[in-house]
């Protein structure tokens, strides 16, 4: 066991980003300086698009990006059922049902036949269709183009979880130029991104919210801190805000307009972001290298590989998602699992199917029958920009191993 452990996602911290977390620590804000803007300037300037609106996590950028789009009770969201619990649990936040949707069993993506299916579903349950949440899987972009075309058709929004996808790619025809996920345009709503450390950039916790939409900016601008504007363009208590003798603003008046949270990013976190974020298109090229690596040495095992990317979509790899056969190589998940870990190599399953956890199951959903078949086969190996291509021959040969039965 001397060779270094690999897990199936890690941070990469360098020298840079430890220097820029020890100068915001001898600066005079810990909490909303200027960091902040800087990071979600880099953001932007790494995306393309007009705002970006750093959190405390992935789960408040969903959770406000319902909110922004008035997202409530009776109203469906409609959410793959292959993806992490937050992007169905932001939607009961805000007091709305969320409708599971099937993937496709080879890529664990959403597609738009698959999302009529559940948007019918939330119909005949007497719901609103309000919000599609598609959610790039793995750092793959979904097909926007008919998931666009369907949300017009029913009159709804797009909410983009791009938690795993920052740094990808996409488009609605390949005659189009690439955009960076997060920068769609105005038929996608918000884009939701993470920065947990598994995850390209990585704040500890932290998340934003990207969107090309000046309302929804703004309403998560005000949200993320209690619902509480400084602006004096939005004061509503003329009386109690301006001074009788000056005719000026008071100086320490603030108003509170809606029933908002402290989703606010700490600067310690936001610089250490913004010097992350500045690599991003480092860390792409090398995820990109990685996955080239793993088409390699994987070819002629008993197992499939991930889509590398589609005519009108380029993978961000946060994940490396391969899928096996379990019951044909005779050998069980869990078992495959430990002999890799025997062998220091992590790995990890991506995801058990939302609606399968006991919380949802009690609320009476059933388990999308593609995504459970995806569940079943699905297994992630190492993937993070420091592996080397000697760690991703150790992880092929460990696999020979391991489904040799
Ligand atoms: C697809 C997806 N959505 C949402 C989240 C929530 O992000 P966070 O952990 O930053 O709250 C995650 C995090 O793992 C995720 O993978």
């Amino acid at each position: 066991m001397s060779d270094k452990f690999l897990s199936y996602g890690r941070q990469t911290i360098s020298d840079d980003d430890v220097q820029a977390v020890v100068e915001a620590l001898k600066g005079d804000y810990l909490t909303q300086g200027p960091g902040v803007d800087r990071f979600e300037n880099e953001l932007k300037r790494q995306m393309g698009c007009k705002h970006a609106v750093a959190l405390n996590s992935g789960t408040a950028a969903l959770h406000l990006a319902y909110a922004a789009l008035n997202v409530g009770p009776k109203d469906a969201v409609i959410v793959p059922a292959m993806t992490f619990a937050a992007t169905a649990n932001a939607a009961l936040y805000c007091g709305a049902v969320p409708v599971f949707a099937d993937v496709n069993p080879q890529s664990g993506l959403t597609e738009a036949t698959h999302l009529d299916v559940a948007i019918q579903k939330a119909k005949k349950q007497g719901l609103r269709p309000k919000v599609l949440s598609v959610v790039h899987y793995a750092g793959l972009p979904v097909e926007m183009g008919p998931i666009v075309d369907l949300a017009k058709s029913y009159d709804m929004k797009i909410v983009e979880d791009a938690c795993h996808a920052i740094g990808g790619e996409y488009r609605k025809n390949p005659s189009d130029s690439w955009k960076k996920v997060g920068n769609w345009g105005p038929e996608s709503s918000a884009a939701a991104l993470s920065f947990h450390p598994v995850k390209h950039v990585a704040t500890g916790e932290g998340g934003a919210v990207a969107t090309n939409d000046d309302h929804v900016a703004e309403k998560i601008r005000l949200l993320r801190t209690h619902g509480i504007t400084k602006n004096p363009n939005d004061f509503k208590n003329k009386d109690m805000a301006i001074c009788p003798r000056t005719g000026q603003v008071n100086p320490w008046y603030m108003e509170m307009h809606e029933l908002g949270l402290n989703y606010r990013i700490p600067d310690i976190n936001a610089v250490l972001g913004e010097s992350q974020t500045k690599k991003l298109p480092e860390s792409i090229r090398m995820r990109r290298t990685i996955a080239g690596w793993y088409m390699e040495v994987l070819t002629g095992l008993p197992l499939e590989l991930p889509v590398y990317e589609t005519e009108n979509a380029r993978h961000a790899w946060h994940l490396y998602p391969i899928k096996i056969d379990y019951e044909k190589v005779g050998r069980s998940r869990a078992e495959v699992m430990q002999t890799l870990k025997e062998l220091n190599i992590g790995t990890q399953v991506h995801y058990l199917p939302v609606s399968a956890h006991p919380y949802y199951r009690a609320l009476g959903y059933d388990i999308p029958p593609q995504a459970l078949s995806f569940y079943n086969r699905q297994l992630s190996l190492p993937m993070y920009p420091a592996l080397t291509q000697s760690d991703i021959g150790r992880v092929a040969d460990g696999l020979r191993k391991a489904l040799k039965s």
